[in-house]
């Protein structure tokens, strides 16, 4: 791996006739290429990975595990490359693109112990009225196939990783198709699990855009399961394509983080600051709304804005930055947009508002009301709205409304009332008292409405990626 220009050809394309060329959102530099595939490589990936099925699914779990452990330690020696190509791929700053791959690494030895623990079980018949301890099944858990994994662009390491570990440690086989601005980190992930030992064709790379190639994929005859990690506009489209394939999706959200009359006022902005604004707020779990209560509303605003005034804003490469170049043009006008909509539907501008190329500055908005897109929209980036209420219930409403349902956030000193919001939302997570986010990633994870289907997160993703078979024993006498 060389630090600077990265051209990657994968094995299985040498015929490709196209290339695409891959550029940083920092500074438009051209940093590689990629393939663009046509549907004949796609087949022969696919059917590459479905040989090579029959042959993976039968190797011992210890010896699969083994590869993983490598595979971890491999990546943690490839840091310092690693981190600098996904700052110049995706535009991350050099602490959370570290953290990525420490995460990756801890994540892959995780999963192979973790499938190391899940024992099947035997089932005795007479637990059930009417039958006798001479019939009793014999429970296991087998791999389900061909996996398609598509990684979106904002985790090209982790979330891609989250995916193809638990799909590999159960015996299974995997398409992987990165997202196009990510996929040279695909790659050199690819490269690290072969180095680790993974034999030919059990992960396979696939590169080209998703809009030319992802119809023809996701309707592959010989795909057994698809992995869908992205937007919820893609993920439906998806869903509408494959038939009676089993789909695992992590998609869009728009969480809330509702703040109640006790809550301690100063570390409820802190967190909600940091959740929003990492990364630009390009995560699917940065917190995008605020409910607060009218009561506290005016002394959140102003820790809020003490906290907004801290992060830093530029380019990563430069320093470390908070607030860095989203990664393409139609990303930064998509959220400008939402922040002029904002302003001329009378939202008061309380931070930011500023706009350079694609580097959105952090923004904040007071009295945001339900007829402004950024209500209700995913922005993707650094923008945030208040919405004031007059109680809980309104808060709960508000939260509910939204077409997502992916975590929301309750911050209050009073355990009682965080559960009795939390009983209420219909999310796959609540955090008391913290700001959204995934980890830790043995924890589940899932969206609700159009946030998701499925649950992930390590245990979950290695049984969602594999199925139950009962061999039933009828003992004769
Ligand atoms: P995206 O545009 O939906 O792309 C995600 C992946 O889908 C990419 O690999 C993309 O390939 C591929 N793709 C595009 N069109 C396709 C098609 N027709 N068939 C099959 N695959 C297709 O999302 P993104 O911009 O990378 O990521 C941002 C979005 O992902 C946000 O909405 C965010 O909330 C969501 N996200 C959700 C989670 C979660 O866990 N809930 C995590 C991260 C991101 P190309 O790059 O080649 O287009
Ligand atoms: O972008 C979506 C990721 O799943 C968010 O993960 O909460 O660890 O940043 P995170």
């Amino acid at each position: 791996m060389g630090n600077n220009k990265y051209k990657n050809k994968l094995s299985i394309s040498k015929e490709a006739q196209q290339y695409i060329q891959i550029t940083s959102p920092l500074d438009d530099s051209v940093i590689g290429e990629v393939p663009a595939l046509s549907q004949k490589e796609v087949d022969r990936a696919v059917q590459l990975a479905k040989v090579t099925f029959r042959i993976w699914k039968d190797v011992p779990l210890n010896e699969r595990a083994e590869i993983l452990y490598k595979a971890a330690n491999i990546l943690l020696e490839h840091m310092d490359t690693l981190t600098n190509l996904l700052m110049r791929e995706v535009g991350k700053d050099r602490k959370s693109a570290n953290s990525e791959i420490s995460r990756t690494a801890d994540f892959i030895r995780f999963t192979a112990d973790t499938a190391k623990s899940i024992h099947g079980e035997s089932i005795q018949g007479d637990t059930f009225s009417g039958f006798n301890k001479e019939k009793f099944a014999v429970v296991t858990r087998e791999p389900v196939g061909v996996i398609l994994a598509i990684s979106p662009f904002n985790y090209p390491i982790n979330l891609a990783t989250s995916k193809i570990a638990p799909a590999l440690i159960g015996g299974n086989t995997v398409i992987f198709k990165p997202a196009t601005t990510g996929s040279l980190c695909g790659i050199e992930l690819g490269k690290i699990f072969k180095d680790a030992g993974l034999p030919e064709g059990v992960l396979n790379i696939i590169t080209g855009r998703g809009s030319e190639i992802g119809d023809y994929v996701v309707t592959h005859p010989d795909i057994n399961f698809i992995n869908f990690t992205g937007s919820t506009e893609v993920g439906v489209k998806i869903s509408e394509k494959a038939h009676m394939v089993p789909l695992l999706m992590e998609l869009g959200g728009k969480d809330a983080a509702i703040v109640l009359k006790d809550a301690d006022l100063v570390f409820a902005a802190k967190n909600i600051i940091a959740g929003a604004f990492s990364y630009s707020g390009q995560r699917c779990t940065a917190v995008k709304r605020i409910l607060v209560v009218n009561e506290v509303a005016d002394l959140l605003i102003s820790h809020l804005k003490e906290e907004i005034s801290k992060l830093q804003v530029g380019n990563p490469l430069e320093k470390q930055v908070d607030i860095v170049p989203l990664i393409n043009t139609k990303a930064a006008d998509y959220v400008w947009n939402l922040i002029e909509d904002a302003k001329a539907k009378g939202a008061q501008l309380i931070y930011g508002g500023k706009r350079e190329g694609n580097l959105v500055y952090p923004t904040l908005f007071d009295y945001v009301t339900t007829d402004m897109r950024v209500a209700w929209e995913e922005p993707f980036g650094p923008v945030l709205p208040i919405l004031r209420v007059n109680n809980v219930d309104e808060a709960v409403n508000l939260a509910n409304q939204s077409e997502y349902g992916l975590q929301s956030s309750v911050f209050t000193e009073n355990l009682s009332d965080a559960f009795h919001v939390a009983n209420r939302l219909e999310v796959g997570t609540v955090q008391v008292n913290n700001k959204t986010e995934r980890g830790p990633d043995h924890f589940p994870f899932l969206g609700v409405k159009k946030s998701g289907i499925g649950t992930q997160g390590i245990r979950y993703s290695i049984e969602a990626m594999t199925r139950v078979k009962a061999t039933v024993i009828n003992l004769k006498h």
